[in-house]
């Protein structure tokens, strides 16, 4: 059995500020299953937002919480992450990215470059001193490469002064395997992406 896989260890790695948080965001919301960790985590009176352009993905994630009794603390939202400054304007202490494709659903509806950029600078700049996010990227298909690529230049880039980048893969897999970002802000500097919104 497997023990270590970046979703598995993304959860790992935030535990500790889950448990703490009391605004977090499942960016791809999917089958649900960062949204009931985030959930399942935080503490009672925190709130979590999920996004996803599908509905199926939004039912499946709603009917997961509800097998938990978690719906109340969840707000289920169909639209765009890269459209997240319409629904959140407070700070954010975690954000989860897990890009890519709904697992056994069509591989057309996939995160894009551009979108994803867009969502990750407006989540830095929304981002609380010591909050984080991860993001798992896959570029072992055409647009996730674009997006890994993408990703990996933002991050590289953030000014160390503010936030903390750490990355994590398996590097003995073939068939390019998934990339753990971790970004953690450190310092309460606003941040402003000199990249376009
Ligand atoms: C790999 S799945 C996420 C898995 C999920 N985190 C889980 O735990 O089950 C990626 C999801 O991102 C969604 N997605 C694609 N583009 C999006 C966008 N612009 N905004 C929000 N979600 C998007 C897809 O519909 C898909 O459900």
């Amino acid at each position: 059995m497997q023990t270590f896989n970046a979703i598995k260890l993304a959860q790992q790695l935030l535990i500790d500020k889950v448990i703490m948080s009391k605004f977090l965001v499942d960016t791809t919301a999917g089958n649900g299953k960062d949204s009931l960790f985030l959930a399942q985590n935080s503490p009672i009176d925190a709130m979590v937002w999920s996004f996803d352009i599908q509905q199926t993905a939004i039912l499946k994630t709603k009917e997961l919480l509800s097998k938990y009794s978690l719906d109340d603390k969840v707000k289920l939202i169909t639209d765009s992450h890269a459209n997240i400054d319409q629904h959140i304007n407070g700070k954010i202490d975690v954000a989860m990215f897990n890009l890519g494709y709904l697992p056994n659903a069509q591989h057309k509806i996939t995160t894009q470059c551009q979108s994803t950029i867009t969502a990750l600078q407006k989540i830095l700049g929304l981002l609380s001193i010591e909050g984080v996010i991860s993001i798992i990227a896959y570029s072992g298909h055409q647009e996730g490469y674009l997006e890994s690529k993408a990703v990996e230049e933002l991050l590289t880039t953030l000014p160390s002064n503010i936030f903390t980048v750490g990355c994590w893969s398996m590097i003995n897999h073939n068939n390019n395997p998934p990339i753990l970002y971790i970004v953690e802000k450190m310092r309460g500097e606003a941040y402003e992406s000199a990249a376009p919104q």
